[in-house]
């Protein structure tokens, strides 16, 4: 097995998409990689691009275990494996980078060892291990994702996104945890606010898969989680606001923030849309990056093979 290396591309996640709390997810067109080769003994960790100071190199790094989690499975025992992490998904952003980092590593490792996982064993690891399905299932398998679990199992429907969607993401420079952002939750919420995103989330999703932009304003509107992680936030209505103002079809929070995604299916409204969110966190200082991303529609997938070939498109 020793000289054995495969590369893995990863996209970035956006979830929730307003009223979808913990189910459903967007893949992105921005990618994280990890070239995994399995060497004659030890470990080793190199990152490079976002997050390269803050990513731990030991055995506590995030891919390296899911890596390890794959290989007791298909009881298979790389000698010693090196992992070059070449990220472009700023992490602690929304962007689903732990996610992302989980995903690689089943994933990468799944094909050094034969491939015996199948799809949907990889994405209960990964939601075991990152604790976020509606960011493992877009990272794992792409396009638009809903995703629930069902016992210990997770139910995972991957749905095509509409043809022309771009998102357009505002990504301020500061950094939100998950793990604070939903501490502020509260336990219970009131019936009308949980129909308010039961209606929405059913309509998103129909307004997505049947292409009908017109309904989208409405469809990712959220009382379930945004108005709690408001204080979280800087400027999240604001940013929201700005972003339909300027031409957007919807805007949300990404994730558990602090970026903002606004979807627009014109790419000359992308510039404007970009512009407004800026400006909106300029007014509290802050800049941020704004990228316009495409959907991502293959997942998870093997830029280069053990064997040399490739498996994305
Ligand atoms: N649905 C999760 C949340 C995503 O909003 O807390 C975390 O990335």
């Amino acid at each position: 097995m020793s000289g054995r290396k495969v590369i893995v591309r990863v996209p970035a996640t956006s979830s929730n998409l307003g009223p979808g709390f913990d189910c459903l997810g967007l893949a992105l067109g921005l990618y994280n990689f990890v070239e995994m080769k399995v060497v004659p003994e030890g470990s080793e960790v190199t990152v490079q691009g976002e997050g390269a100071s803050e990513i731990p190199t030991d055995e506590s790094n995030l891919t390296l275990r899911a890596a390890r989690r794959v290989f007791d499975l298909n009881r298979a025992h790389p000698a010693g494996l090196s992992l070059r992490l070449t990220n472009n998904i700023p992490p602690a952003r929304g962007l689903g980078s732990s996610a992302a980092a989980v995903v690689g590593g089943l994933v990468a490792a799944n094909a050094l060892s034969g491939s015996r996982l199948s799809s949907s064993e990889l994405l209960n690891l990964a939601g075991e291990m990152d604790g976020h399905l509606d960011n493992v299932a877009p990272a794992l398998l792409g396009g638009l994702t809903v995703v629930v679990p069902d016992g210990t199992a997770a139910l995972g429907l991957r749905l095509e996104p509409p043809a022309g969607l771009l998102a357009v993401a505002a990504v301020p420079a500061v950094n939100v945890y998950t793990s604070r952002a939903r501490a502020v939750l509260p336990r219970e919420v009131p019936f009308a606010d949980a129909v308010f995103n039961l209606g929405r989330v059913a309509l998103l999703v129909g307004a997505l898969t049947e292409g009908r932009f017109e309904f989208l304003a409405s469809a990712m509107a959220d009382r379930l989680h945004q108005k709690y992680r408001e204080h979280l936030v800087p400027g999240l209505t604001g940013v929201i606001g700005a972003a339909l103002k300027a031409g957007a079809l919807g805007a949300a929070l990404s994730g558990s923030g602090p970026t903002v995604i606004a979807l627009t299916n014109d790419p000359e409204k992308a510039v404007p849309i970009a512009a407004g969110m800026r400006e909106a966190l300029g007014k509290l200082g802050l800049s941020a990056w704004t990228p316009t991303l495409v959907p991502d529609r293959e997942g998870a997938c093997t830029v280069e093979t053990a064997d040399g070939g490739a498996i994305c498109s």
